[in-house]
C-alpha cells in the first residue's frame, strides 16, 4: 500500500520526484522553469499590475511574477492551504522580499478578492485538482478588471501514454483487463485528476465570458530507460496528496495479487528498456472583455 501524501508542499518537493534519479530530477525542475517563463511571457506583465498566482504552492509563478514586476506592481500569492502559504512566506523573507507581494488563503473557486480588482491571473496545474473547473474559471472571470489578462498551464492526463500501449499483449495474461482498467480510469467524470482536456477548458472559458482565448497543446515527450526498481515508485507515489496511488486505482478494477504479477511483469517487460511517453499539456491565455 501506498503511504498517504498529507500535505500540498510534502508532495511539492518530496513526493513528485520520489521515482526519479538525480539526472531526471534536474531535467524536471529546468522544465518547470521553462513552463514558468512560457506562462509569464504569455501573462504580457506590465509595470503596476496586480498579478494574482492561484495554487502558488512554493511560489513556482509567483516569485517569477515578482522579480518580472521588479517593484512596479503586486503579487498576490494564493493557495487553499496554509502551509503552500508558510512555505513562500518563509521563502520570501529569506529572499528578504518585503514589498509588492501579499499572501492570501483562498479556494480557487472561491477567492476572497472584490469583483474587477486584479490585472492578470497566471496559475499552473491546480485546475487539474478541482472538479468543478467552470467554477473556478468563473471565478478567474469575476476577480479580473475588464481587460485582465489570464495565463495558465495545465497537463491534460486524461491523454497520457498509458501501460497497455508500451507493453505487449502476449506477455500479460490479463492485458484485456489492464487495458480496460486505464481506459475507465482516465474517464471517471468525478476524478479532477482527468476529467477534462484542452477542448472542455476552453469551452469552459467562453462560457465563463472569457474573450481571444488562445489554446496550445504541446505533447511533453520523454525517452529514457526504465530500471526495474523505479516500478514500485510509479505504483505507489501518489498524484496529489489524499489521492490514492496507480495501484489501489488498479485494485478497484482487479485483485491485488493481480495488480502485483502485473507490476511484476512490467519489471520484466520494460526494465531496461528504452520507452517514450507523451505528456501532452495545454498552455490557455484568455481575456476579460
Ligand atoms: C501541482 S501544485 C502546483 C503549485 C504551483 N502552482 C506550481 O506551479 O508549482 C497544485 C497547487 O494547487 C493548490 N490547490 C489545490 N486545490 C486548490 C483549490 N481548490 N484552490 C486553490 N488552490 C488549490 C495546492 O495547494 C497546490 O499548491
Amino acid at each position: 500500500m501506498s503511504e498517504l501524501v498529507k500535505t500540498w508542499t510534502e508532495w511539492l518537493v518530496n513526493s513528485r520526484f520520489s521515482y526519479m534519479n538525480e539526472t531526471q530530477k534536474q531535467q524536471t525542475l529546468l522544465w518547470l522553469i521553462n513552463v514558468r517563463d512560457e506562462i509569464l511571457s504569455r501573462a504580457k506583465l506590465q509595470p503596476g499590475d496586480t498579478v494574482i498566482d492561484i495554487g502558488s504552492g512554493t511560489g513556482l509563478l509567483a516569485f517569477g511574477a515578482h522579480m518580472l514586476l521588479n517593484g512596479k506592481g503586486k503579487v498576490i500569492v494564493s493557495d487553499a492551504f496554509t502551509d503552500c502559504l508558510d512555505a513562500c512566506q518563509r521563502i520570501a523573507e529569506y529572499c528578504g522580499i518585503t514589498d509588492c507581494i501579499e499572501f492570501l488563503q483562498a479556494d480557487a473557486t472561491d477567492i476572497k478578492l472584490p469583483e474587477n480588482s486584479v490585472d492578470v491571473v497566471v496559475m499552473r496545474s491546480v485546475l487539474v485538482h478541482i472538479l468543478k473547473k467552470a467554477d473556478a474559471i468563473k471565478e478567474f472571470y469575476r476577480i479580473l478588471k475588464p481587460g485582465g489578462r489570464i495565463s495558465i498551464f495545465e497537463p491534460i492526463i486524461r491523454k497520457n501514454t498509458r501501460y497497455y500501449q508500451l507493453i505487449n499483449p502476449g506477455s500479460f495474461p490479463n492485458y484485456a483487463k489492464i487495458k480496460d482498467a486505464e481506459q475507465k480510469m482516465v474517464s471517471d467524470e468525478n476524478d479532477s485528476l482527468t476529467n477534462f482536456d484542452e477542448l472542455t477548458l476552453e469551452n469552459n472559458f467562453r462560457d465563463a465570458g472569457f474573450k481571444n482565448i488562445d489554446v496550445k497543446v504541446s505533447i511533453e515527450s520523454s525517452t529514457y530507460e526504465v530500471r526495474a526498481e523505479m516500478i514500485d515508485p510509479w505504483f505507489n507515489a501518489p498524484p496529489s496528496p489524499g489521492k490514492p496511488a496507480l495501484k489501489q486505482m488498479f485494485m478497484e478494477f482487479m485483485p491485488e495479487a493481480e495488480v502485483n504479477e502485473f507490476m511484476e511483469n512490467l519489471k520484466i517487460e520494460l526494465g531496461g528498456k528504452n520507452i517514450t511517453i507523451n505528456s501532452p499539456v495545454a498552455y490557455i491565455y484568455a481575456v476579460k472583455d
